[in-house]
Formats: C-alpha cells, structure tokens, sequence
C-alpha cells in the first residue's frame, strides 16, 4: 500500500460520527481479518450490508424529506413522459397482452403508481395489458443477484426501465500517481478508516479505462476516476433477464436506463480531477464517503459507453440515446405544459389582477419552475436516457 495522503484532513476521524456507526465497525473489523479493501467493497458494505447498509434499513432515503429526491418528486410530468415511452414501445412490440414492465431500483414505487394512473386516463387499452412490476433491493430484490423470479417465461415482449439505479452500484476508484495508475483502497489507521493507492485489485480494473481508450497518462499526477464494473454485470444479467431463458425463443423488448453520466470520453476527461463520487446527506453534498457508513448515499456518474457495450455483446442494439431534456421534450414534456395552461389557466389571461388570477399565476409558475427543473440543461436535463432494444 502506498500511503496516498488522500483523507480531507480530519474528514473520517468526526468523533460523533465514529463512536456511533455500527457498520463503521464491521467495516474496520473486516479490515483488520482480511487488510484493506477496495472502495468498491466499502461502498457495497456502506450501501448493501444486510441489516446496516444505506438502501436496506427501512428509514426515509428519496424525497424531500430524505436525503435526495429524483424527477419522479419533481413533478408527474416525468412519469407521463415515462407513460407516453412505454405507450410507443408496447405499439412498437404489437400490443402485447400482458405487457411486462420491470422497474428495477423502484425506490418507494412513486412513478409506478403515477404511470399506472396515467395508463388508466390515457390509455385504457395498454392498461389492461399492463403487468408494471417493481424490484427494490429494499424490498430484497437486488439488481446485481438473479432479478429472474421477478419475471417467469410466461411473457412474450418486455421493458425493464430503471431511473438512477446504476449510480449507486460500487465502484472501485483509480488514482494516477507518479506516472502509474492505482486502486484505492479503504484501510484503518489509528482506529478510523482510511484511504491508501495500491496495485489495481484485478486486470478489469487496471485495463477498464485502457479499453475505452480514455489517455489518462496525459493528464496531471492525483487524477482520479471511478470504475463501476458492476454496471458491466448489472447489464448483462438484465439483457439476459429481457431475453428470456428460453435461447430459442429469446424475447423482444427495451432497456430503459436514466441516470446522471455520459459517454466514456467525457466523462472520464482530463478536467474531472476528482472523478464523479458525490455523497448526500440530508439534501447536502456531503464531504467525505468514509463518513457515515450507512447514513449517507454515495454515487458516481454512469459510464454510458460501458452500458451499450455491454448491451450489443449480449445483442441488443441502440435504440437511443439522449439528454433527459430532449427525451422529455420528444416525450410531449411541452406539449402537456402547454395543454394545461389552456385548460386550467385561462384565467390568467382574463382577469390577471383579480385574486383567482394571481393564485393561478402563482401555480402556473410553479408548474413551469418543475419543468424547467426537470429540463434544465446544468442540471437534470443533463441526465442520460438510454434505451436499448432486442
Ligand atoms: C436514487 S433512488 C431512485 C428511486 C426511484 N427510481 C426514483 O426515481 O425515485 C435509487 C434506488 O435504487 C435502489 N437500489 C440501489 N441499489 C440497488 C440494487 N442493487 N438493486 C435494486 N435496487 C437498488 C435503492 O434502494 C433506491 O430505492
């Protein structure tokens, strides 16, 4: 282990934080039976760990009371978009009856619940049809494990449709140092964790960023990036899951997967010095992963290159691939805005001054702001929207 001077000072030594982390001390237990350990395998025990870990105690994570909240708190226009995706792709397929749709990563089941009522209004037909089944790895269905018992070979076509699910799979982290590029690793020093650079744990990972041709023995001494080699695992078992276990009779349908990331080449580019991993706590950027196992989310922008490699490999081909700004634009975003204003707000128009005017006003904006949220190109507009097809 070199020892990479890498832990803001004092970051992971918050004595508060310490005493009170049970899972800090499985971790640093761990640690002392077995040595350091990748970062990946800390953030899969941070996030995982059965009874401790982030996303498998019970306590309020999305949402504005949690620590985060995703398009689907924003507004019901994401899911009416998602309703109107799914709507094209079950005409696309021949009007499967059932239709499968698999959400994985489902979280409280918030955009279930709202495209199923969307499906009922605007569609009654694909409605009928509609089978839309959630997994959570809260509710023990891992997206990394055999999602298979979710779905059985009853049904022709599918979709399995995820948003941001990908970012919280571990990832191992790469540092260049002296010309070379190492792992880090996650050590105890003094009683606390740490972090440390070693050799790259396996050649996946020493050869990842290599293979998708990224120069980083160009760029300046301390570059870090983050390698989600799960990610490569998740889609393969997803395409294989979309393609039935039946190798004769392999099943048509779409992955949909949004997320925050971007093709290999800019995001692993010479200016992210210190690689995408963010941690939120309370609606806060919070400073430091080795802080708060289990109490804080940890996340890292999806390599999006890695996800249609992987997908053609297992022979699904790219359907599309857009900013969450242009799919909810295609997805008729404006179009419904534009309908409401007409039908529910032309009392702005006639009478702007009168109190029924101005509280219409005051909604109107409101709407319009969670558009613009959901849009906006610095922040979720900037998310990807993938979708592959079989
Ligand atoms: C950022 S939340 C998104 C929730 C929801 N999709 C939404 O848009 O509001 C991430 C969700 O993925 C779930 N998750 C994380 N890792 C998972 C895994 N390996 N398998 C299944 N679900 C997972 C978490 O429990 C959490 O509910």
């Amino acid at each position: 282990m070199i020892d990479g001077n890498l832990t803001p000072e004092g970051a992971a030594r918050d004595p508060g934080m310490q005493k009170t982390s049970t899972l800090q001390q499985r971790i640093l237990e761990r640690i002392r039976q077995d040595g350091p350990i990748t970062f990946a395998d800390y953030m899969r025990m941070a996030l995982y760990e059965p009874g401790y870990g982030y996303y498998v105690t019970g306590e309020t994570r999305i949402g504005w009371e949690g620590d985060f909240y995703t398009s689907t708190d924003v507004a019901d226009f994401f899911a009416h978009c998602m309703g109107r995706q799914l709507l094209q792709m079950w005409e696309a397929l021949g009007k499967p009856e059932p239709f499968m749709v698999l959400e994985q990563g489902s979280g409280r089941g918030d955009l279930a619940t709202t495209i199923r009522a969307w499906t009922a209004q605007e569609s009654p037909d694909m409605h009928a049809a509609l089978e839309y089944r959630t997994a959570d790895i809260n509710a023990g269905l891992d997206a990394l494990q055999s999602a298979t018992k979710a779905v059985d070979d009853a049904f022709s076509p599918m979709v399995i449709l995820s948003n941001e699910l990908v970012d919280a799979f571990p990832v191992h982290i790469v540092q260049k140092y002296e010309g070379t590029l190492y792992e880090l690793y996650v050590t105890e020093e003094d009683g606390h964790l740490s972090e440390g650079l070693g050799e790259p744990c396996s050649t996946e990972v020493a050869s990842y960023l290599d293979h998708y041709k990224i120069p980083w023995r160009t760029y300046e001494d301390g570059w870090r990036a983050e390698v989600n080699l799960a990610a490569l695992s998740w889609m393969e078992r997803t395409s294989q899951l979309l393609m039935g276990a039946n190798p004769k009779r392999k099943r048509h349908g779409f992955i949909l997967a949004i997320d925050y990331g971007d093709s290999a080449k800019k995001l692993y580019t010479q200016y992210r010095h210190h690689g995408t991993l963010a941690c939120y706590y309370q609606h806060q950027l919070a400073e430091h992963p080795l802080l708060r196992p289990g109490k804080q989310d940890i996340t890292a922008h999806v390599n999006f290159s890695a996800l249609i490699e992987t997908g053609r490999q297992q022979g699904l081909r790219l359907h599309s691939f857009s900013t969450q700004s242009q799919w909810l634009t295609t997805m008729g975003i404006y179009d419904e805005l534009e309908r409401i204003r007409q039908h529910d707000f032309g009392i702005i128009d006639q009478s702007r001054s009168s109190d029924q005017g101005q509280i219409a006003m005051f909604r109107w904006y409101n709407l319009r702001q969670r558009v613009s949220t959901l849009t906006e190109p610095a922040g979720m507009g900037n998310f990807k929207v993938l979708i592959l097809k079989r």
